[in-house]
């Protein structure tokens, strides 16, 4: 097992076979020392690919994109998932549906950070339908820029993202992709572990 993948299986919580709990380290308390070495991890995934930016989306996919950002040395943007007052002039948004909660959101992102000469490389905190991640790509490709590839923290590789994604030509990075969940057991897709 690597780094992430032992701290879910120490720190994170089955809470059904399509729900991963991990707000110890993840999604409500953050740790960086994890963050750090996910944003390391991502940098040798994606070096020599010629990245500029990153793109990400608020909440959770902030911690592990400003670690990747930091290791890249490029900047990061994060789309918001409503309008703020700040946010006017120049906006991109895309039309993000959620299976979890079986209701579409608007996700925008300000023109003013991206240029049609970017390489863009999208970090998320999770990857399961893939709604999230493919609105952020419409918006950086409504931009004009490249996509380099999609960083993924942890993948539900039951569900149907990776393969949305793979379908369009994009690249997936996962550092911890989960075949399977039942209470109290995980399995990953390079391991097992009960
Ligand atoms: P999708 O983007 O891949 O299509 O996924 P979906 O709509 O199902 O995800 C909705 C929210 O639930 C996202 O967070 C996503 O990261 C999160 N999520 C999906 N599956 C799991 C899981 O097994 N465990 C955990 N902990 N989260 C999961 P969000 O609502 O945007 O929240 P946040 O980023 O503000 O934390
Ligand atoms: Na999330
Ligand atoms: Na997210």
């Amino acid at each position: 097992m690597n780094f992430l993948e032992k701290r879910i299986v120490e720190d994170g919580q089955v809470l059904s076979s399509s729900v991963l709990k991990v707000d110890s380290f993840l999604n409500h308390q953050v740790d960086p020392e994890l963050m750090e070495k996910i944003g390391k991890e991502m940098a040798v995934r994606f070096q020599g690919t010629g990245i500029t930016k990153i793109v990400t989306i608020e909440s959770s996919g902030i911690a592990p994109a400003v670690f990747t950002g930091l290791s890249l040395g490029v900047p990061v943007i994060f789309a918001r998932k409503q309008k703020s007052v700040t946010l006017q002039d120049g906006l991109f948004s895309a039309e993000v549906y959620s299976f979890t909660k079986q209701q579409t959101n608007t996700i925008c992102l300000s023109a003013q950070f991206l240029t049609s000469g970017d390489r863009v490389l999208i970090i998320d905190d999770f990857l399961a339908y893939g709604e999230a991640a493919l609105g952020l790509c419409e918006m950086v490709q409504q931009v004009g820029a490249v996509i380099a590839g999609i960083g993924i923290v942890i993948e539900k590789s039951f569900q149907p993202g990776r393969q949305k994604l793979e379908k369009k030509g994009y690249r997936v990075e996962s550092i911890a992709r989960i075949q399977e969940m039942k209470e109290g057991s995980l399995t990953f897709l390079t391991n097992i572990k009960e």
